[in-house]
């Protein structure tokens, strides 16, 4: 049973790859976390397959116990083959890898060159022939290409783009309800070398970013749904998260609606996009928010507050991602960061010990009691738009357990020359709900679900189809 969303893991050719070039071969372990994949075979199993209205929309989210990616399930092409696709909340192409196993489908498109679904991808060329026989997804004449990226390892390829039906699971909020179809999503092809470090099982990439075919755009205008999303991480390989498209409620147990309890801080834009595969000038389809001043315990860090600003070379600023797993701050950020932190956790006889890579805030974990939000140490206060907007990351999401014994601030110094300043990561975003209003150009956050008692890991997966 487990295996439905990982075929690609058990090809010989994989683990080769994977095993040359790793070195923590620790990553050979196949047995992921696709509790998420085996529900959403089952709800596919569900007579009612409808392709009409939808309000809403919910996938789920497992974390992958070695990477610590996160990782969603679709169910692409007829018949329905799961893919298990690593989610980069940035991202603007959807790319699977169209070779591994070999792409089977009656229905796959290849974009011809000039076609309006070519022109929907951002800086495509034209690809004439490609040579191999019998033409397959991804080897097709006259075709777009773009270019993808394997964003966790920055690799870039040019891929053919096509596009094919997808099927996901519609909401009203609480459940997952019927099955619906998107007839034409476009993606990349790409190959499993594409896939190189992604999480064991995963066949590519879902893209949460603000291009028009990236998932939200994409979904929102398939069913005429609000341009909104939300994704709730789940903190461990042991639960499911979700991600919500369209509009709440979003039910978590026991009769939470997260939506309503978000605040909200403007969506900045940032005129040049950070990834590598980007062409100069192109805006960024990332999801920058607007951090004017950090706090840590009683203390307000004084910053270059230039580096807290957006600039039009698109460098400074604060962005919300997925694909790192902590955060990772400006060298100056960092250091007044640390400094403050771990000054306020001696003002609470928190004892400091020797670093474990990659962190290098590491305490005893002695004197820290644990609480409903977290091991109890200084909060970290952002302060947004106003003095009033404040996000608050506690110890659930500032600590990471090492041992018994140890416990390490969740953040790195990313040097000098980053292009942004403040990278907010997964592990900092984990039962948090954090809503995408594209409509409105804002960001809702709830600050950690555990102050609710709830966590991302909540939403109730059993359908009702
Ligand atoms: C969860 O991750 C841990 C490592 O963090 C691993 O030991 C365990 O086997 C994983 N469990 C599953 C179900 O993948
Ligand atoms: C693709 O183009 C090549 C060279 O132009 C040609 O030999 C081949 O037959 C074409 N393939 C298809 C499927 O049309
Ligand atoms: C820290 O330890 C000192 C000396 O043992 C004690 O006087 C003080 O009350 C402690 N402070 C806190 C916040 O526990
Ligand atoms: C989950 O939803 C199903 C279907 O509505 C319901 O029967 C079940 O009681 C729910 N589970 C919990 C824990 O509420």
């Amino acid at each position: 049973m487990r295996r439905t969303c990982h075929r690609s893991v058990d090809s010989a050719e994989y683990r080769n790859y994977d095993l040359q070039f790793s070195i923590d071969s620790s990553n050979t372990e196949k047995i992921a976390p696709f509790i998420s994949c085996l529900l959403f075979v089952f709800l596919l199993s569900s007579p009612a397959h409808q392709s009409f209205w939808s309000k809403a929309l919910a996938l789920p989210v497992a974390k992958d116990g070695w990477t610590s990616q996160y990782l969603t399930c679709i169910h692409q092409r007829p018949p329905p083959v799961p893919l298990s696709l690593v989610v980069d909340l940035g991202g603007w192409h959807s790319w699977v890898a169209c070779d591994i196993p070999e792409y089977i489908s009656s229905t796959f498109r290849p974009s011809r060159c000039g076609s309006a679904q070519g022109a929907r991808g951002t800086q495509g060329y034209c690809r004439h022939s490609c040579l191999g026989s019998p033409a397959v997804p991804g080897c097709n004449n006259n075709t777009c290409i773009l270019i993808g990226e394997n964003t966790v390892r920055r690799i870039d390829f040019p891929g053919g783009l096509g596009s094919d039906g997808l099927s996901l699971p519609s909401t009203d909020g609480s459940n997952p309800g019927n099955i619906v179809r998107v007839p034409q999503f476009l993606f990349v092809c790409g190959s499993d070398i594409s896939l190189f470090r992604l999480a064991s099982g995963a066949t590519g990439m879902a893209p949460l970013g603000r291009t028009k075919i990236a998932l939200p755009l994409m979904l929102s205008s398939a069913f005429s749904f609000s341009r909104k999303f939300a994704i709730c991480l789940p903190s461990s390989n042991t639960s499911t998260g979700v991600i919500f498209f369209g509009d709440g409620p979003y039910n978590l147990l026991p009769n939470v609606d997260a939506s309503q309890s978000l605040t909200y801080t403007p969506l900045l834009s940032n005129p040049v996009h950070t990834y590598t595969a980007a062409f100069g000038g192109e805006p960024s389809y990332e999801y920058f928010i607007g951090v004017k001043s950090i706090t840590v315990g009683n203390k307000l860090l004084s910053l270059n507050s230039n580096l807290l600003t957006i600039k039009s070379n698109g460098h400074g600023g604060t962005e919300l991602s997925t694909v790192n797993r902590y955060t990772v701050l400006e060298t100056s950020i960092f250091a007044a960061f640390t400094k403050a932190f771990i000054s306020e956790a001696a003002a609470r006889n928190i004892t400091r010990v020797g670093a474990v890579r990659p962190f290098e805030v590491c305490f005893s974990s002695k004197n820290i009691p644990g609480t409903r939000v977290g091991p109890a140490v200084p909060y970290i206060y952002l302060t947004l738009q106003n003095k009033d907007t404040i996000w608050t990351i506690t110890g659930s999401n500032s600590m990471v357990q090492i041992n018994n014994d140890f416990l390490c601030l969740g953040a790195v110094d990313g040097g000098s020359y980053v292009q942004t300043a403040v990278l907010i990561e997964g592990y900092q975003l984990e039962n948090n709900l954090i809503q995408f209003d594209l409509a409105r150009s804002r960001v809702g956050f709830s600050n950690t679900l555990l102050g609710r008692q709830t966590t991302c890991g909540n939403f109730n997966f059993t359908s009702t189809a």
